[in-house]
């Protein structure tokens, strides 16, 4: 198979296409990766964008991973529109896409790996979600060991996934580079997600609370701590009794360890992001924002 770079259609591709793709490659060109879980939005296809201007073919993958939900009911409740998906990788001229069996990704079955993540996996999202980034990395190293990409291109949305993927990738002597990418949002500010699809329009409006409330952070230019900053931000988010606040977190975005809760942002010198997830009804929704730059 011969990669077919800005035209359609969006290539369909197994493991032995990918083995004759990468050979049909002329020397020195780069693979771009993109995986996802599907149900595809603007924020992915930003992902695609990006790997279309770093590399020369680019492949993203759909494939709604088990090991890393910990709750099942949010796994079968996971939205899925495989050709909605391929339409839109063509739509953005993305070269193939990859849709992996589960008996491919674990010929063993379905249970995660374990990786030495350096804490990251246990820490904030990760102790609400036990074994979450194990997951992520058993499957995001699977992948990577099929696709051998180049680079691989995640988004913050996914704020500790990013630092948990950049970690993996070390154990993997920084194979493939990991490429960190802005979060897209809605035009309330609401960060896209998949999972907004299970949202009611009621649910949807209120939901861009979140945004504003990390905003309205950031704008306080770190005279606030830590502490006033969860008060705040639970106050902000709770008041329209529509979403309930699970964890907000403020830490510092280089190694999401956590500055003395008492006192403001701006006596460290360092950059601060703040992390929320709170739930919509049984939607669970997460964003974050640098609201401090040291
Ligand atoms: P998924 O939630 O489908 O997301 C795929 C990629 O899209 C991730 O890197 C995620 O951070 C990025 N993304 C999602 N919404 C975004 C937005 N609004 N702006 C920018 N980027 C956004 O993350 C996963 O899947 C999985 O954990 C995966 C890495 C595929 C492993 O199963």
């Amino acid at each position: 198979m011969t990669p077919t770079p800005n035209q359609a259609p969006t290539q369909l591709i197994s493991v032995a296409d990918i083995i004759a793709w990468k050979q049909a490659l002329e020397k020195g060109s780069t693979v771009g990766f993109v995986p996802t879980m599907g149900a595809l939005h603007e924020g992915h296809l930003a992902l695609i964008q990006s790997a279309m201007q770093h590399c020369d073919v680019v492949v993203a993958s759909i494939y709604i991973n088990p090991t890393q939900f910990n709750l099942s009911a949010d796994f079968s409740a996971y939205p899925s529109d495989v050709d909605g998906d391929i339409a839109m990788l063509h739509s953005v001229g993305c070269h193939a896409v990859f849709l992996p069996e589960t008996d491919l990704l674990y010929p063993h079955g379905v249970a995660p790996d374990h990786f030495d993540l350096a804490g990251l996996d246990g820490l904030l999202e990760g102790a609400h979600r036990p074994g979450h980034f194990q997951g992520v990395a058993t499957v995001v190293n699977r992948l990577f060991d099929l696709l051998m990409p180049d680079k691989a291109f995640f988004g913050l949305k996914d704020f500790q996934q990013v630092k948990v993927v950049q970690q993996l990738a070390t154990i993997r002597d920084s194979n493939p580079e990991i490429i960190p990418c802005p979060i897209v949002r809605e035009p309330s500010g609401l960060a896209m997600s998949s999972r907004n699809r299970r949202l009611t329009p009621d649910q949807c409006a209120d939901a861009s609370v979140i945004f504003i409330a990390l905003q309205a952070i950031a704008d306080s230019q770190g005279s606030l701590s830590p502490v006033e900053i969860q008060s705040q931000m639970t106050g902000a988010i709770q008041a329209s009794g529509a979403l309930i606040v699970e964890a907000i977190d403020v830490v510092c975005a280089d190694d999401l360890t956590c500055p003395d809760p008492m006192i403001p942002l701006r006596n460290h010198d360092k950059k601060v992001q703040v992390m929320v997830s709170a739930f919509a009804g049984e939607v669970r929704l997460i964003d974050n924002l640098t609201v401090y730059t040291g």
